[in-house]
């Protein structure tokens, strides 16, 4: 059934593949777009210029702008947030709460989590995810009816880097190896999670759920990983071998510069990730995992994934 959705951060990362997965499943969409927002970069006008061609209608606003959310949701069933992880950004996400919460019709909101379940880690071990599990509050609090969802690492940050957050694409000479670089991690393409999260929108079953994509040929150890690509290329890569100590230097001294709040941000995901072992496909008694309830839809596998950096 055709259903109607307003999207949040639809010129996003991730959000693009929210578009592509709505589309495709014959939804349609009315995406709240800033009219002025942090960098009005050449690729960000091509994507808008191509929605205004497809079947994406525009709502000008900004998560701050509760007449906005008002107006877009009078008009839609559901409600898909992806913003980003900065924590005011965060926070706003409150706002999609209250309007929703008065909005009997809307049917689920997703607001945006798409990392490691924050649940499993400690308060100020990953300062974003402290306020994503915040979130997590204020919707249940709301009454309003969500899907929380879980994804560990994104592909294109955790594949392409080989596990080195922040790198674009794989190194050509060096990569830093965390701890004993054996930890899984459990990874999935953000296309793949668009459209696992786009069939759990308008399933019962995962009505006031957190649910997780862990595809299971997706957990990787980094060592596991950087072997991988060096098969594909022939090439060897020297190893830069990181303690969890000297991780947490790095996190202490990023946490007293606040200009260094990006990097902060990666390394203590990295440590989650690589040293704690907090994404490697674990899963707290109340999460359904949508691989498991979805056989049907597929996933693109590490290996394949790596396959996109080969020829560039
Ligand atoms: N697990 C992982 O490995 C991983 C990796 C990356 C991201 N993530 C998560 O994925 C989610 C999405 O991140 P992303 O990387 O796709 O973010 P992104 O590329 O930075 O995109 C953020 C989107 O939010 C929009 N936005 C920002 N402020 C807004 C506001 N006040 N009102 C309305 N829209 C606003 C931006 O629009 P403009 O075009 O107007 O700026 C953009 O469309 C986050 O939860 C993030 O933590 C997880």
């Amino acid at each position: 059934m055709q259903e109607r959705v307003l999207l949040i951060g639809a010129t996003g990362r991730l959000g693009q593949h929210f578009v592509k997965a709505l589309q495709s499943e014959g939804h349609s969409i009315l995406a709240l777009i800033r009219k002025d927002p942090a960098t009005d970069d050449p690729h960000r006008r091509e994507l808008l210029a191509r929605y205004a061609r497809s079947r994406v209608k525009v709502l000008d606003g900004g998560l701050e702008d509760v007449a906005a959310l008002e107006r877009g949701m009078h008009e839609v069933d559901a409600v898909i947030s992806c913003i980003d992880h900065r924590p005011d950004h965060l926070l706003l996400q409150s706002n999609i709460a209250e309007v929703a919460a008065r909005f009997a019709h809307i049917s689920r909101v997703i607001p945006s989590q798409f990392g490691i379940d924050s649940r499993l880690y400690g308060e100020t071990r990953v300062e974003h995810g402290d306020f994503k599990r915040k979130m997590q509050s204020v919707f249940q609090d709301a009454g309003v009816p969500f899907s929380f969802v879980h994804t560990n690492g994104l592909a294109n940050e955790w594949v392409g880097s080989l596990g080195q957050l922040g790198l674009p694409r794989p190194p050509t000479e060096q990569v830093e190896v965390y701890g004993t670089g054996d930890i899984r991690f459990s990874v999935v393409a953000l296309e793949d999670v668009a459209r696992y999260a786009v069939r759990a929108l308008f399933d019962e079953r995962t009505r006031n759920k957190h649910v997780a994509i862990i595809p299971p040929d997706n957990i990787v150890t980094q060592t596991q990983l950087i072997r991988m690509w060096e098969r594909k290329t022939g090439r060897t890569l020297r190893r830069a071998p990181v303690s969890s100590a000297a991780l947490d230097e790095r996190i202490e001294g990023f946490g007293r510069d606040p200009s260094k709040r990006p990097l902060l941000a990666m390394a203590q995901l990295v440590r989650a990730a690589w040293i704690d072992g907090l994404g490697d496909g674990r899963r707290l008694p109340d999460v359904l995992e949508l691989t498991e309830l979805y056989p049907d839809i597929g996933y693109r596998s590490v290996s394949e994934y790596l396959e996109r950096y080969v020829d560039e």
